[in-house]
Formats: structure tokens, C-alpha cells, sequence
């Protein structure tokens, strides 16, 4: 697959605008430029996975399996919920882990269509929504029991916001696993909009109980400086004792 790349270059250095990678020499475009990259099969992987070193995906799923252990919880019995699903490399872990249904929801039609082309069986479903959006995408994952929550890079930035995470969890029964990754950027529990503050008041509220939060290297930028994310694992409320 690498061949296919050869000509695929890292642009930086990166501002506050972000970064880019030359396609071609006649096509530039920026790293969250999605739709475009999901439509050229493996693009997404060989830029982020293999040349960015991007982790996030295998710590999340790999938090989300702790969880589910102390828990004693069984994943071959679980319906568990990918939010920001993109190309389905969170879905393809799960599954490979023992879990045994998955269902992606990306607010991007293009995620879907790279996912089925690319890991077609992976999902039992993979809903085009976003979580701010409300009734459809709730209306849509309604035939769903979710046992938990797993989400890899999909939140903060230009990604999706502290009020789609929380609508997120909501959608979750009492005692779920959950696990989710965020740049470290968003996670300053001063800012009141961003979701460190999320997280402490989905903590206060008894919405969501830490189990693990975490420092962890989820990639390198496009001029190989590290970038640091969270890993925030956790359950939902659990459910009152007798
Ligand atoms: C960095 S990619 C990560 C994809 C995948 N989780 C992985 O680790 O390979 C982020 C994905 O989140 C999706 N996303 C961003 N904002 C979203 C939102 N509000 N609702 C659902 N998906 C969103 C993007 O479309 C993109 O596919």
C-alpha cells in the first residue's frame, strides 16, 4: 500500500489554521479535509496511522476493554457505540477484541461509505449524524440496547463538542463502559466551554464515575512534534444499590 503513497508529503510547519499534506503536486489539502481523504481507500491510514503514528484508536479500545473487565462485564454479549466513527478502525478493534456489535455514528457520509467499502461487516450499523443534532440520529439508534461508549479523536476542535459528548452518554443505561480520547488542549478544566469542564460536571452530576484518566502521545504533527491527548475512561451512573 505504501507505494500507492509515495507521493503523498507532510506539510508544516503547522499553524493555528492547522496542517496539511500535498496529495499531488497539484493538491493540497488540510489534514481534516475528511470527505476528500476518505475517498482515496487507505489514504486516512497512511497518512495518520502508519506516517503521524497516531495511537488513539487502540487506546481508547484498549481502555474501553479494561472498563468493561472491572466491570465484569462480557464484550461477546455487548452492543457498543463508535462515536466519530471515520474509516472504522475503532470498529475493527472492538470486533476483533470479542465485542459483539458495533455501531458507528460520523457526521460525515463519506466516514460511512469508507468504512462499508473499506471494512464492510464490521458495523451491524453506521449512522450518518451528529450527536447536536437530536430526534433523527436519536431516532436512528433507538433499535439499539448500547452496552457502552468508545470514541477515538472525534471530539474537540473541529470535531465534535462538549455538548455532543455529553448527549452521547445519555443515550447510555446506568453502569456502561465508557472510553473516549481528547487533545489535552480542550481538557483545561478553567475554559468553561471546553471538556474538561464537561467532564468534571458529568462527574458532579453523577452522570458519568472516572475510572481512569490518562496522558498518552495519540500522534506526531506533520513535523514530528508529539501531541498529547487524554484518555478518559469511565462508566455511566452506575446503578443504585438495593
Ligand atoms: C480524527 S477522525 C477519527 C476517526 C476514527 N475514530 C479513528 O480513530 O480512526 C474524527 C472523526 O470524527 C468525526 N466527527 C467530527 N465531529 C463529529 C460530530 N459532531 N459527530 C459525529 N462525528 C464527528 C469526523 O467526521 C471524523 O470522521
Amino acid at each position: 500500500m505504501a507505494d500507492v503513497f509515495a507521493g503523498v508529503r507532510l506539510l508544516g510547519p503547522p499553524v493555528t489554521d492547522g496542517e496539511y499534506i500535498a496529495l499531488s503536486e497539484h493538491e493540497t489539502v488540510h489534514l481534516h479535509e475528511y470527505t476528500r481523504i476518505y475517498a482515496v481507500p487507505g489514504l486516512y491510514e497512511h497518512v495518520v496511522q502508519d506516517r503521524l503514528r497516531c495511537t488513539s484508536p487502540q487506546v481508547a479500545v484498549a481502555g474501553f476493554l479494561r472498563a468493561a473487565a472491572s466491570l465484569g462485564l462480557e464484550p461477546g454479549s455487548m452492543t457498543v457505540l463508535d462515536v466519530g466513527a471515520g474509516t472504522g478502525l475503532v470498529g475493527e478493534l472492538v470486533r476483533h477484541a470479542g465485542v459483539a456489535r458495533v455501531v458507528g455514528v460520523d457526521a460525515l457520509p463519506a466516514a460511512r461509505e469508507a468504512s462499508l467499502r473499506d471494512r464492510p461487516g464490521v458495523y451491524a450499523d453506521y449512522v450518518v449524524g451528529d450527536f447536536l443534532l437530536g430526534d433523527g440520529l436519536r431516532e436512528a439508534l433507538r433499535p439499539y440496547a448500547f452496552g457502552g461508549l468508545v470514541s477515538a479523536g472525534a471530539f474537540g476542535g473541529t470535531h465534535a463538542t462538549p455538548r455532543a459528548l455529553e448527549n452521547a452518554l445519555a443515550i447510555l443505561p446506568p453502569g456502561a463502559p465508557v472510553a473516549f480520547t481528547i487533545d489535552e488542549r480542550w481538557m483545561d478544566a478553567s475554559d468553561p466551554d471546553g471538556f474538561g469542564a464537561a467532564v468534571e460536571r458529568l462527574i458532579a452530576d453523577r452522570r458519568l464515575e472516572l475510572l481512569e484518566r490518562t496522558r498518552f502521545q495519540h500522534r506526531v504533527t506533520t513535523t514530528g512534534e508529539p501531541i498529547f491527548y487524554q484518555l478518559v475512561v469511565g462508566r455511566t451512573a452506575p446503578v443504585p444499590a438495593d
